[in-house]
């Protein structure tokens, strides 16, 4: 059994974006793994500090993940606060990683701007959290847009640089798991982290402009599908999708320096459960006309039960409410399990 984990953050509404590059795949990875899924509400004070309603928005992340089918009796869901142990290890982690890594960051680079002394340290430390809450519980295979790569990287190297610091205490607390990175055994602790991006998806685009990625932070509306859009939304938002005047080639190599086209046809594929080659083979050859048609009727045959669903569950709050504390619970019994072994390793006393 592999150890999924992943994490939404609870800022503005869930998109297209968001449902395609993570929530579907953390649905579809639930069968034959043990899976943890997280509204990692700590992460959202890094680029705004107060937000109005903060419970409203964790409350809505969860019951995103609950309308889209993720059991959470059968997996754990939760919010990162609840767990304490996410900041104790991300606080050993700010310790392993370098500044010079965190500053390569290119999600850094973009949310802090121009003015980045202003930016929060936060900011700056936010991948290392990310890797504390992955390894909190040892996790190995993380479903994520392909916009999360490079933290995900750097979450191997945190890994890899704890590992062999402490080789030699590992070895003493025996806790440790041989592996072997490149061809050399290394006696380790952690697992090295393999993201799963794959997809018809993984970066799915704006709507106005496909070389754009789709985002909560875009100032136009109509560049994106929320979650919690309707019929009318969704099929007005697509059919004033950006296009070219050409026809849907038939072949995917067809697509190339088309990103509007490309966009729309893996938008379909990944709401298909196709891959971009099958949706082009019914079809290519058709005017957009005919395609964004389609393409309406499957994202609101797909979108509108999840949003049947959320609204329900976020009109009655008990319900999501202890979801989430049982669980924070759950959760919280595995994450203070590795930290036990990991103040062995370092040598707190405790
Ligand atoms: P966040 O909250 O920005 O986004 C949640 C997930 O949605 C994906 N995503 C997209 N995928 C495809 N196309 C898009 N246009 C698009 N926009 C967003 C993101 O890649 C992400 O998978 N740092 C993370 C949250 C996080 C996390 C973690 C993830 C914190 N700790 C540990 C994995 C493991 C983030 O900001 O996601």
């Amino acid at each position: 059994k592999e150890l999924v984990f992943s994490g939404v953050q609870p800022t503005g509404n869930l998109h297209l974006g968001n449902y395609l590059g993570a929530i579907r795949k953390f649905v579809a990875l639930q069968e034959g793994n043990d899976c943890i899924y997280c509204v990692v509400d700590l992460h959202s004070l890094t680029a705004q500090l107060v937000h109005d309603d903060l419970p409203g928005q964790i409350r809505s992340i969860a019951a995103a993940f609950i309308a889209s089918g993720i059991d959470p009796k059968k997996h754990i869901v939760f919010n990162q606060s609840a767990v304490p142990q996410h900041a104790e290890l991300a606080w050993i982690f700010n310790c392993v990683a370098r500044i010079g890594w965190m500053n390569r960051m290119t999600q850094f680079k973009d949310k802090a701007g121009k003015d980045r002394e202003n930016a929060s340290l936060g900011l700056l430390a936010y991948p290392s959290l990310m890797a504390a809450d992955i390894l909190v519980y040892r996790g190995t295979h993380v479903p994520v847009g392909d916009d999360q790569k490079q933290h995900l990287e750097l979450a191997r190297d945190i890994a890899m640089k704890f590992n062999l610091d402490y080789q030699e205490h590992i070895r003493r607390a025996g806790r440790g798991i041989d592996i072997t990175v490149g061809d050399e055994p290394v006696h380790a602790y952690f697992p090295m982290v393999e993201p799963l991006i794959e997809g018809p998806a993984p970066r799915v685009m704006s709507l106005r402009d496909g070389t754009k990625k789709m985002s909560k932070s875009d100032p136009s509306d109509l560049s994106r599908i929320n979650l919690l859009d309707d019929e009318e939304a969704i099929s007005k938002k697509i059919r004033k999708a950006k296009t070219d005047p050409d026809g849907l080639p038939s072949e995917v190599e067809g697509l190339k320096g088309r990103p509007e086209a490309d966009n729309l046809v893996g938008i379909y594929a990944a709401l298909a459960d196709k891959t971009k080659t099958e949706v082009l083979a019914e079809f290519g050859g058709q005017q957009f006309s005919v395609f964004k048609p389609a393409l309406v009727d499957l994202a609101v045959q797909v979108l509108s039960p999840i949003t049947g669903e959320m609204r329900r569950l976020m009109d009655d709050t008990s319900h999501i409410d202890a979801i989430l504390r049982n669980g924070g619970e759950r959760a919280r019994a595995r994450a203070e399990a590795t930290m036990k072994d990991v103040r062995d390793i370092i040598g707190f006393l405790y």
